[in-house]
């Protein structure tokens, strides 16, 4: 799908990888919508790349079909949906107090991640689906942020890892099913990331994560991030498809 012009919704673009992607978007002519809970975050965005920001909570359904129809009102139907918000948190199964880890910790990373993504994606694919079909009659295109840790996650990342396995697992079906509406799904699973997150580790600890990295030995920048989310947009032969984006890192247990 050529970009120039589209409508797209980016979740998690007041920060981090979601940020460089809208910025990215805005840069091929998209209209872009910037869709996230913090609305300070999502206002600095939209601002700088003239696009809409909505305030959103991807867990919860009227939060997330208010900002597509603000969306909608200002840039017209979105085509385009990068689901790029995310959580994480790390914690040990057996508590240094001998305790089990708390459930609700577990389920607030799935809600979000896990199914915050499959509630704006599901409420997106509606509303695509009734738009009229463009060359190959492709009508729309999504994208999920998994994370190498779905593959080859580390101690305390049961519920990070879980969430992530599960857009892994979900990529496929998800093409599937709406094939035949002429919507692709692709996800990109990161390695390890420059991101606001990653940068407030101290230096030694970022420097001995990048040495982790075979090549390019270096923590991966937004921007590459982004050139591939484009790319997956304009590229309408892929589809249903997983790629991994981490310098052949393989992470270790911990
Ligand atoms: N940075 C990395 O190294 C890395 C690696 C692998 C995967 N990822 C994934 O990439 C995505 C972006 O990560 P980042 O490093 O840019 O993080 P970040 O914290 O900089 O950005 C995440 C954004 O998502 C928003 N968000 C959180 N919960 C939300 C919700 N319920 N509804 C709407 N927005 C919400 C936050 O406000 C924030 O703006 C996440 O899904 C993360 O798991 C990041």
């Amino acid at each position: 799908m050529k970009i120039e012009g589209q409508a797209a919704l980016v979740t998690g673009g007041g920060s981090g990888l979601g940020e460089a992607t809208a910025r990215e978007l805005a840069r091929l002519g998209a209209k872009v919508a910037v869709l996230d809970v913090n609305l300070e975050g999502a206002q600095r965005v939209a601002k700088d790349i003239g696009g809409v920001a909505c305030k959103c909570d991807v867990t919860d359904t009227e939060s997330v079909q208010a900002a597509l129809d603000a969306a909608a009102a200002a840039h017209g139907p979105a085509r385009i949906l990068m689901n790029i918000a995310g959580i994480g948190t790390a914690k040990r199964v057996v508590q240094k107090d001998g305790s089990a880890a708390p459930l609700e910790d577990f389920a607030k990373v799935i809600n979000v991640n896990l199914i915050g993504t499959y509630n704006a994606s599901r409420l997106f694919a509606a509303a695509c689906a009734k738009l009229d079909a463009l060359e190959d009659g492709e009508r729309g295109v999504m994208l999920f942020t998994a994370s190498v840790a779905a593959f080859d996650g580390q101690v305390g990342q049961q519920a990070y890892s879980a969430s992530k396995g599960g857009l892994v697992g979900m990529t496929l079906p998800m093409a599937r099913d709406l094939a035949q509406h002429g919507i692709r799904v692709c996800t990109i699973a990161p390695g390890l990331f420059s991101t606001p997150l990653m940068r407030q580790l101290p230096e030694p600890v970022q420097a001995s994560l990048a040495a982790s990295i075979p090549f390019p030995s270096r923590l991966g920048k937004p921007e590459e991030f982004a050139s591939l989310a484009a790319h997956i947009v304009t590229n309408t032969h892929l589809n249903g498809e997983v790629i991994r984006l981490d310098g052949a890192l393989r992470m270790a247990p911990r």
